[in-house]
């Protein structure tokens, strides 16, 4: 991270001449894409699956993958930075993976009984989250809700506090402050719960308690206030969901310690960092081991998962039956052997060593242009994952995130999309590179900002 540096403001009329310019140039090349989402639009709301794949200016329909690139519809090539929302760190159409789910494709998908894998899968991860106890979900949504359920069951109280603005699935309980509107927010130093999406009961919204990230001192206070009524903390350990958000020294030990003197669980919601910024995710990288973790997305290589690892003693609430925990697709054949092959084979220490050199070549290529430049902004490489944020000084917060003009990261969106590096949609500019990219891959991101650098102070 680079802040230590002589900035200047931008012209906020150059910003929006530049992305008017890439725009027309966006839609210009993207045709088939254009027809295809109006066609959707009369399908599907909003012409998408998820609402989280309908950003501005339009999605961009893709045809397929291989390796660190993608293809859209309109044949356009890109260095794939999105990766799937963080999932594809293994790359597309990886050979070992390919190689093993049409070995499970041809000896049958589906049981809903228990294969093999399922034992070598549970050991990897046990080995590197240092949980004793593994089941098996089919997303992120369903491991938060899942550890929810557990932290519940094993306290015997119902109250939740998170944090202000981390997203952790689409269940109801969790709902709750994702992307709070500034106006309903209330005080810093006691965030207002403000429900995400219509359709969650209130009575949901009421059992949630919500602070701001990086502050002790108001996670305590409300531990006081809420005194035995609070089951479980859960924290994105690194936010990723309004750009890259890292944790204060000490400051995921000092919570553990809070919510256990208040006989709280504490859950780590480690779908995004989990084996992308450390073998071990946030759990290795800063070493403070929660009770319960949440993992999705990259321990899948490419196909729907989903995991929740926990301490024996809370993990036995399933053995006993108290607790349900379920699904038909739960270590599902395909998923089980993805997901053996990327662990053990594919996601080893050569693959951890490569991502932080290409890290080095982003975070050293773009502080040289921030700092040639004097732009107001500051990159945060962690291994696979990283990204630019759009402000001179260290975000700490969601209040930090409000006040960072999106303006640029649009633009640097259409600007990488127009030179062939295709970032996930929204205005958080966070990256995910895979084993399959290349110095050449991430020099690309560098040299297209470096022109969006030029330009912006022409
Ligand atoms: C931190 C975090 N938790 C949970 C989820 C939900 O995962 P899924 O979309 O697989 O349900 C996401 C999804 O982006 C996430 O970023």
């Amino acid at each position: 991270m680079n802040v230590a540096h002589d900035a200047k403001q931008v012209s906020t009329t150059r910003v929006a001449e530049l992305t008017e310019r890439e725009e027309r140039a966006f839609f210009e090349a993207r045709k088939r894409s254009v027809g295809l989402w109006q066609e959707a639009r009369h399908l599907l709301p909003m012409g998408v699956p998820s609402s989280f794949q309908a950003a501005r200016p339009q999605p961009v329909f893709i045809d397929q993958g291989q390796g660190s690139r993608i293809w859209d519809v309109d044949g356009n090539e890109y260095v794939d930075f999105h990766n799937g929302f963080g999932v594809m760190v293994v790359g597309h159409a990886h050979p070992l993976v390919v190689a093993a789910v049409n070995r499970r494709v041809a000896a049958g998908t589906h049981f809903a009984q228990p294969v093999t894998e399922v034992l070598g899968v549970a050991q990897d991860l046990s080995r590197r989250f240092q949980q004793p106890q593994w089941r098996f979900t089919n997303s992120g949504t369903e491991s938060t809700l899942d550890a929810v359920r557990l932290a519940r069951a094993f306290t015997g109280r119902e109250r939740l506090i998170k944090i202000e603005a981390t997203y952790h699935g689409h269940h109801d309980s969790l709902m709750v402050s994702v992307e709070p509107p500034p106006e309903l927010i209330g005080p810093a130093d006691h965030p207002v719960a403000v429900p995400w999406s219509e359709g969650v009961p209130r009575a949901v919204v009421d059992l949630v308690s919500v602070v701001p990230f990086n502050d002790l001192e108001v996670l305590e206070r409300t531990l006081e206030r809420r005194r035995d009524e609070v089951a479980a903390v859960i924290v994105e350990p690194v936010m990723m969901n309004c750009g890259i958000v890292l944790p204060d020294d000490g400051y995921l030990q000092g919570v553990r310690d809070l919510a256990h003197q208040h006989g709280a669980l504490l859950i780590y919601d480690e779908v995004k960092t989990g084996v992308t910024i450390d073998p071990a995710g946030a759990t290795g990288r800063f070493g403070v081991v929660p009770d319960l973790v949440c993992l999705a997305k990259a321990i899948g290589g490419g196909l729907p998962c989903g995991a929740v690892g926990g301490r024996a003693d809370v993990m036995a609430m399933i053995e006993d039956g108290r607790v349900a925990q379920l699904g038909t697709f739960n270590g599902n054949p395909l998923t089980m052997a993805a997901s053996l092959t990327t662990l053990r084979e594919i996601l080893t220490p050569a693959a951890y060593a490569h991502f932080d050199a290409l890290a080095e070549t982003l975070q050293g290529g773009l502080d040289g242009v921030i700092r040639e430049r004097e732009l107001p902004f500051h990159v945060i490489t962690l291994a696979a994952r990283g990204g630019v944020t759009y402000g001179p000084e260290r975000v700490r917060n969601y209040r930090d995130y409000l006040k960072i003009d999106k303006s640029y990261a649009y633009l640097s969106w259409l600007y990488q999309c127009n030179r062939g590096v295709l970032m996930a949609p929204g205005a958080e500019e966070n990256w995910t590179i895979s084993v399959q990219h290349s110095e050449a891959d991430v020099q690309r991101y560098v040299d297209n900002f470096a022109e969006m650098a030029a330009e912006l102070r022409a």
